[in-house]
């Protein structure tokens, strides 16, 4: 049995299915059983059950003080041997000069707290998820601009998929205890890169509004932290790209959405999981947080100087 906390979340979910399709025994933790489509070999769990190994999915910013503590304790009481942490690419590996409220500060505690539990452990820190562009679907449709403030920053953009794959390898392998795997695509694309590939795909041209990170763009818990990422994106420093997705998965992470790749390795990918997503429900903290999903917000306008570039087919142009 595997434990996957945050199982109905972005890795969470395409792990349990990654999981169930080695043929394993999952327990999905999560607030709310309903949420957890039935499959054979799969039970919704609210607590901490007994299990050879769990996924510890942190919430950004949206657990109290001592939620991961209070959860490797549970864990260790169960009988857990292993836990396998979601972290983020960036969080420091000793000490932590950021203010408390940044992320990278965050999950270093929360990395601290695995390491010193006594459990064997492993972290992986992805960089920018590929998922994350869903939350521009509902612009895309309604032929709005895409707000973009990461400007032409690159980034080893990573399908969650791959997490999840490293993370399935790595609760049921060996040789990963004490390991810190940092996870990327294979290659870097920008902003912009990434709109010009969903213009091929949809067809139609998409607009790019450029604009300078600030807090007001991001969800107020993490807006200090996002809008920090955000200035070392635009500005090249997080243009990293790793071989660690390949050398635990055997295979080359994916760089084209999921209708253009073909079979997955493992079984099929139509359960209520894949089926969700396919309605662009993202819990991403930007598509959930800022309401963008959902079209609660209004879109901000172009503002005097800021570039508004259209992506064609093939072509780019900026204004
Ligand atoms: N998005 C990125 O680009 C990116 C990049 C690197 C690292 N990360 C890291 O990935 C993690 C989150 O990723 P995500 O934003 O995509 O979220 P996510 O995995 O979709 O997380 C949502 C999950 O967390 C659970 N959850 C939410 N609030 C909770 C609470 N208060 N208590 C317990 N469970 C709760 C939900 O479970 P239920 O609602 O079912 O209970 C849901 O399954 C963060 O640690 C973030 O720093 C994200």
């Amino acid at each position: 049995m595997i434990l996957v906390t945050g199982a109905t979340g972005t890795t969470g979910s395409a792990l349990v299915r990654d999981l169930l399709d080695r043929g394993l025994e999952v327990a999905a933790m999560t607030r709310d059983p309903a949420r957890v489509p039935a499959r054979p070999g799969l039970t919704a769990t609210t607590e901490v059950v007994p299990a050879e190994a769990m996924y510890l999915l942190p919430p950004a910013a949206r657990t109290p003080p001592g939620y991961e503590e209070n959860l490797l304790h549970a864990a260790k009481e169960a009988g857990i041997g292993r836990v396998v942490r979601l972290s983020a690419i960036g969080t420091p590996d000793t000490g932590h000069e950021l203010p408390p409220g940044h992320l990278g500060a965050w999950h270093f505690r929360g990395e601290l707290a695995l390491r010193r539990s006594g459990l064997e452990w492993t972290v992986l820190r992805p960089t920018t998820f590929a998922t994350n562009s869903l939350a521009w679907a509902p612009d895309i449709r309604a032929g709005r601009p895409v707000v973009n403030p990461f400007g032409d920053g690159k980034q080893g953009v990573i399908d969650p998929a791959d997490i999840a794959a490293v993370a399935a390898e790595v609760l049921t392998g060996d040789g990963h205890h004490g390991r810190t795997y940092t996870l990327t695509g294979p290659e870097l694309i920008t902003v912009p890169e990434q709109l010009a590939v969903l213009a091929d795909i949809v067809g139609r041209p998409i607009e790019v509004l450029d604009r300078e990170p600030s807090p007001e763009l991001f969800p107020p818990e993490i807006a200090e932290a996002a809008t920090a990422g955000a200035r070392l994106v635009r500005s090249g420093g997080n243009a990293i790209v790793t071989p660690d997705v390949e050398k635990i998965t055997s295979r080359r992470p994916a760089t084209r959405p999921p209708s253009e790749r073909g079979p997955r390795k493992h079984g099929p990918a139509d359960d209520g999981f894949r089926l969700k997503r396919n309605r662009f429900r993202t819990s991403s903290w930007w598509g959930e947080r800022s309401g963008r999903a959902s079209g609660q917000l209004t879109p901000p306008r172009p503002s005097a100087g800021a570039a508004v570039c259209t992506h064609r087919p093939a072509t780019t142009s900026c204004s």
